[in-house]
């Protein structure tokens, strides 16, 4: 019979290599085979500017607190026609499932960790008005009254306070019938990037680079 307590040696080497086999199985293994199944784009650009400043703002304003950017598989159903996985029946409304080559390059990747918004994934998308988005950003409220969102202000001027560079938001006409004609707002260029980040989350009309496949 081994003897763990006698032996120091083995007491040493048997935990040790336990651990190696662990993650070896547990997280090198899997890395190899995902990175095998989903290879990065070789053409991929590099973000434009004012989408990579948005992007910088997104994270500096924690909106990835309240809203995620995955949209889940499930892989317990049978895979579609496209060979890949429906999204889960929760996640549906979001657009196609994200894959890990939706994230390649990301540093660090915004997935998310709870939905008190809803997923931004397919934002731009979904909501592709600039001017909605300015208005929502300005003040949720003007658009969704029931929203919960904080308003971002501090990304514009109003009144007459127009400044070099900012754009003046088109706002919609229930809200110009809301806070009268007068009430001009304008964007400045950290909005802009902003919203230009938002505007550039789309899944929908970019296929997945051979990724969601199911593995066979
Ligand atoms: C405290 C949580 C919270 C934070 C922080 C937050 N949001 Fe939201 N967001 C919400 C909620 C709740 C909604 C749904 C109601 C609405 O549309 O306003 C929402 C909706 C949205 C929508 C519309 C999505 C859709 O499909 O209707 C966008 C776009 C958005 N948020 C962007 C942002 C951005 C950009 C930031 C950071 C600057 C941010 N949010 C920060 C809670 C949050």
């Amino acid at each position: 019979m081994i003897s763990f307590h006698t032996n120091h040696r083995l007491l040493l080497v048997a935990p040790a290599l336990t651990f190696a086999l662990l993650t070896t199985v547990i997280a090198i293994l899997p890395a190899i085979y995902e990175n095998r199944l989903y290879p990065g784009d070789p053409d991929r650009k590099p973000l434009p500017a004012d989408v990579a400043r948005g992007r910088e703002l997104y994270i500096a304003e924690g909106c990835s607190y309240c809203h995620t950017q995955q949209v889940r598989v499930d892989t317990r159903r049978p895979v579609g026609p496209d060979g890949r996985f429906p999204p889960l029946a929760a996640d549906a409304r979001w657009g196609r499932p994200t894959t890990p080559a939706d994230y390649a390059d990301q540093d660090p990747p915004l997935l998310g960790t709870q939905r008190t918004g809803p997923d931004l994934a397919d934002a731009g998308g979904r909501l592709p008005s600039p001017d909605w988005q300015f208005t929502h950003l300005y003040d949720p409220r003007l658009v969704v009254p029931d929203s919960r969102m904080p308003a971002y202000r501090w990304y514009f001027h109003t009144g007459d306070e127009r400044a070099e560079g900012d754009r003046e938001v088109l706002l919609p006409a229930s809200v110009i019938e809301q806070k009268g004609k007068g009430f001009r707002v304008f964007a400045k260029r950290d909005a802009q990037a902003l919203v230009a980040y938002i505007l550039s989350l789309k899944t929908g009309t970019v296929p997945p680079a051979r990724s969601g496949a199911a593995p066979k």
